[in-house]
């Protein structure tokens, strides 16, 4: 029987539930450390967040934030990748543990995904990008090919980062922003085109 466990029964918890079930999971339990919520989607909180190893099953994080993401998967054996099977994915993409990627993305050719990452419902990266470990591309917002996307990166809901642009490490890019120039300092950006919130 294919068992998922579920780390963070949030919103961002139940749409990966349903990924898991259209790909054939057929046993799925959450894992929060909020004792007032005892189901996610239908199904059932089991347990907290530390005792995740002592579940039987394979295991994904779903929290938001990158650092506490990557936190709790590097301490986790199991970790598996989500796809959603009306997700399109070139043959010639590269996916990390830990990932998933949600309904109606799209990722193009020679693209690597890292580990931990949100490809999340309608966001697309085009060919030959690279997307940092734990990092979040949001609900339609869409990266443009040959561009670098740093570990941890937040990439807001319809932003836009163009063709050929880096951006850094631990930056949140927000939503609707459009990055047209490489960023090289953390930080958050906003606007068109996106300079650093002040
Ligand atoms: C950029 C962001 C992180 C800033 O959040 P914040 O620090 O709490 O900022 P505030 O809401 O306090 O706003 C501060 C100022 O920035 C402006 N601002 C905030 N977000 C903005 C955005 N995306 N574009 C343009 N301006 C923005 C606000 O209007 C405000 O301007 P003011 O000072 O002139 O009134 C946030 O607004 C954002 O865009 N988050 C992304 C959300 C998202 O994409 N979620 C996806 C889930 S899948």
């Amino acid at each position: 029987m294919k068992k998922l466990v579920i780390i963070g029964a949030s919103g961002h918890g139940k749409v990966i539930a349903d990924i898991a079930v259209k790909n054939g999971y057929e046993e799925i339990v959450f894992l929060d450390d909020n004792e007032n919520i005892v189901e996610c989607a239908g199904f059932p909180v089991v347990g907290k967040v530390e005792n995740a190893e002592n579940f039987f099953g394979e295991k994904i994080v779903a929290i938001g934030n990158a650092k506490i993401r990557e936190q709790i998967q590097k301490n986790l054996t199991g970790v598996t990748i989500l796809i959603h099977p009306d997700a399109v994915i070139s043959r010639r993409v590269e996916i990390g543990i830990g990932t998933v990627v949600m309904a109606g993305a799209i990722v193009n050719s020679d693209t690597v995904i890292g580990k931990g990452c949100i490809i999340n419902t309608g966001a697309s990266i085009d060919h030959d990008c690279k997307v940092g470990d734990f990092s979040h591309i949001s609900v339609g917002a869409h990266v443009a090919g040959i561009a670098e996307i740093g570990k941890g990166t937040w990439i807001g809901t319809g932003a836009i980062v163009s063709n050929n642009v880096s951006i850094c490490e631990y930056c949140t890019i927000g939503a609707g922003a459009v990055v047209i120039s490489n960023i090289n300092k953390s930080g958050t950006y906003i606007g068109v085109p996106a300079k650093e919130k002040q």
